[in-house]
């Protein structure tokens, strides 16, 4: 039996500009995990799915417009595969449609077990390519951060710099971080609020353009923060990004009352992270202060509260 995975991710900062071509930081969940395993099926059982969490159960063949049908056509396309005689069950701890990256880590942990069948190891950026190709059916138009920081596995500096491939740099992280992450419990796709953006934007670009502009300076401190391990400053960034993303539209009452108690709990900054309009906030937490903002988020109505440590690296950023 093959067993794959790839982790959970979540935007430190920068989201929804990302996509109008300013750099966002965003880190892996380790511990936060999608999971394929493969195990061969009886001769001319063919490429088969099943995902219990969702009770459902397909085969390659039944619907070639499903996205993990075509993202395993793709793979197979690359690897220069047969259809194989196998069950892929897919699992997952990441929330569907909960800014954690779930689309994308499925995907990712589906692609690295077809290969693993088919014997051969995928370069990452390959990976990651074919998981940018599949999102961008779900949601039209993705930056490349999620199936980046995904594929990669470490915290990155993602920069779409279009006709160029985009910029991805490893980012320093001086001082181990701290983040409670709060889940609203409210499930929203990212093509929703990332259309509602380009609508905003089309209808007044000037506006929107300062907005990505403001965004983008702050994502250059808080990699000056992360660098140097200053948390204070990182807070204040986050808050500020907070306050830019509900100009930009994209916060809620769910997620301001999540990011407000967090902030009364104590935590150095907190903001909604990925699309918004639902899914997880992340309150970045002082020495010891996790558990204080734990217990507000639960009282505030979290449907899930999860502690990430980010631990501190040597990167150095090119
Ligand atoms: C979603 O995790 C982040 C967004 O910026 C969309 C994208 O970058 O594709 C909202």
């Amino acid at each position: 039996m093959i067993q794959t995975s790839a982790p959970a991710k979540l935007i430190l900062c920068g989201e929804h500009a990302v996509v109008y071509n300013r750099p966002a930081i965003a880190l892996p969940l380790g511990n936060v995990r999608a999971y394929a395993e493969a195990q061969p099926g009886a001769p001319g059982a063919g490429l088969r799915f099943v995902a219990p969490d969702l009770g459902a159960d397909w085969g390659f063949a039944d619907d070639p417009q499903n996205p993990l049908n075509e993202l395993a056509a793709a793979a197979l396309a690359y690897l220069n595969a047969p259809v194989p005689d196998l069950t892929v069950t897919l699992r997952s701890d990441i929330p569907i449609a909960g800014g954690m990256g779930s689309g994308a880590a499925i995907g990712a942990a589906l692609v690295r077990a077809l290969a693993a069948h088919a014997g051969r190891e995928l370069p990452t950026a390959e990976i990651s390519a074919m998981v940018y190709a599949s999102e961008g059916r779900y949601h039209g138009t993705p930056s490349g951060i999620d199936n980046t920081v995904i594929a990669y596995e470490q915290a990155i500096w993602f920069h779409r710099r279009p006709p160029a491939p985009p910029l991805i740099t490893p980012v320093a992280i001086g001082a181990p971080l701290t983040l409670v992450v709060g889940d609203t419990g409210v499930r929203s796709t990212t093509r929703l609020p990332v259309g509602a953006v380009r609508e905003r934007w089309q209808a007044d670009p000037v506006v929107y353009e300062g907005l990505f502009d403001a965004v983008s300076d702050l994502v250059a401190q808080a990699r000056d923060a992360l660098a140097s391990g200053d948390r204070t400053a990182l807070g204040g960034i986050l808050d500020d990004n907070q306050r830019l993303l509900a100009q930009i539209g994209v916060s809620s009452p769910d997620l301001e009352q999540l990011i407000g108690a967090a902030r009364a709990a104590g935590a150095l900054g907190a903001k909604l992270s990925g699309a918004g309009w639902g899914g997880v906030m992340i309150a970045l937490a002082p020495p010891n202060g996790h558990s204080q903002i734990a217990d507000a988020l639960r009282a505030a109505g979290a449907s899930r509260v999860r502690v990430a440590t980010v631990p501190a690296n040597d990167h150095i950023v090119g």
